[in-house]
């Protein structure tokens, strides 16, 4: 912990929205991130990036933070893989639940998710499609509480927002409510010192090469900051943040798409910040590493010059 952990500036909370299928998480995404981008700059048009943010209005005093970050849908992958290693990015999980069905395999799923270990992560429960005929929200929280899940109205620390994806109902009492556990989670992170993150989604860009998401953790990363990820260096050549606008640097809690690397970084993967000759050496030792771990076939695609 910091020794001066009060002073450090707010960042933003990292949100994650999981539930079973077809009860709504892409639905629930794509209404918050339109009307995010609708408010936003003239021609903000969203691009694809596993993550994207959306300001909370309203908050002019120094407590709440000023936007959220979503993780997206393939969010979910690097989010598993980073929980097996006990790195944990996400502040906020949204358990959507369908009002019109009920707790189903991957819902229980993802509260034994939560129920592991001493996590810091606090869930919140969107209780979706209230629009429907057939919506019945109390059911819902009956079976909750069954689950074992302690809602806010019934004493217990977790709150539950009836909403609805399609209509946008709901969702602004989402957004508050999200910000308000965020406030009580006393969110900080330094923005001096080296670099820290982790990949969220990596891929081939025909122009660009090696192009990866990054949530930027601790630090402030710039473009022509030298980094490491796994077996992969870079140094940022380019950096967009969720609407597709260059941008030099990037904060705490925000996910930026990065090119500049000489290999295509894993989702999951950690992302640090060095010297040149720190990185060389971290690769050597890596590399080394993973020699001993007999992955030379991995070693063979990594350029050390
Ligand atoms: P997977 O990614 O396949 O797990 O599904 P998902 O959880 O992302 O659900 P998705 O957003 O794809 O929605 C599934 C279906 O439910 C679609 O037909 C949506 O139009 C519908 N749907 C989602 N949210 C709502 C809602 O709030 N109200 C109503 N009436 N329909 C909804
Ligand atoms: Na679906
Ligand atoms: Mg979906």
């Amino acid at each position: 912990p910091h020794p001066n952990f009060q002073s450090l500036p707010h960042r933003p909370p990292i949100v994650t929205i999981m539930g079973h299928v077809d009860h709504g998480k892409t639905t629930l995404l794509d209404t918050l991130r339109s009307s995010s981008v609708a408010k936003g700059e003239a021609g903000g048009i969203t691009q694809h990036i596993g993550a994207f943010s959306v300001p909370v209005l309203g908050r002019d005093d120094e407590d709440g933070p000023r936007s959220i970050t979503f993780l997206d849908t393939p969010g979910h992958a690097a989010f598993s893989a980073m929980r097996a290693r006990g790195a944990d990015v996400t502040d906020i999980v949204i358990l959507v639940v369908a009002a019109d069905d009920g707790i189903m395999p991957q819902t229980k799923e993802v509260i034994n998710l939560l129920r592991k270990e001493d996590s810091k992560i606090q869930l919140i429960v969107a209780i979706n499609k209230i629009d429907k005929p057939g919506a019945n929200p109390e059911s819902i929280k009956k079976a909750l509480l069954a689950e074992g899940i302690q809602l806010e109205e019934y004493g217990g620390d977790i709150p539950a927002v009836l909403v609805s994806g399609l209509t946008g109902e709901g969702l602004p009492e989402l957004v508050e409510t999200i910000s308000a556990v965020a406030e009580i989670q006393e969110l900080r992170a330094e923005q001096d010192g080296p670099v820290y993150g982790h990949v969220l989604e990596s891929n081939f860009h025909k122009g660009l090469g090696p192009v990866a998401t990054v949530l930027v953790q601790r630090g402030c990363l710039k473009v022509g900051t030298r980094i490491i990820s796994g077996l992969c260096q870079g140094k940022v050549r380019r950096m967009t943040d969720s609407n597709g606008k260059a941008v030099h640097s990037a904060l705490p809690g925000m996910a930026v798409t990065v090119s500049g690397w000489k290999a295509l970084p894993k989702a999951g993967d950690d992302v640090l910040q060095g010297s040149e000759g720190d990185i060389k050496r971290a690769l050597s030792n890596r590399a080394k590493k993973a020699e001993i771990e007999n992955l030379q076939d991995d070693i063979d695609a990594i350029n050390l010059a």
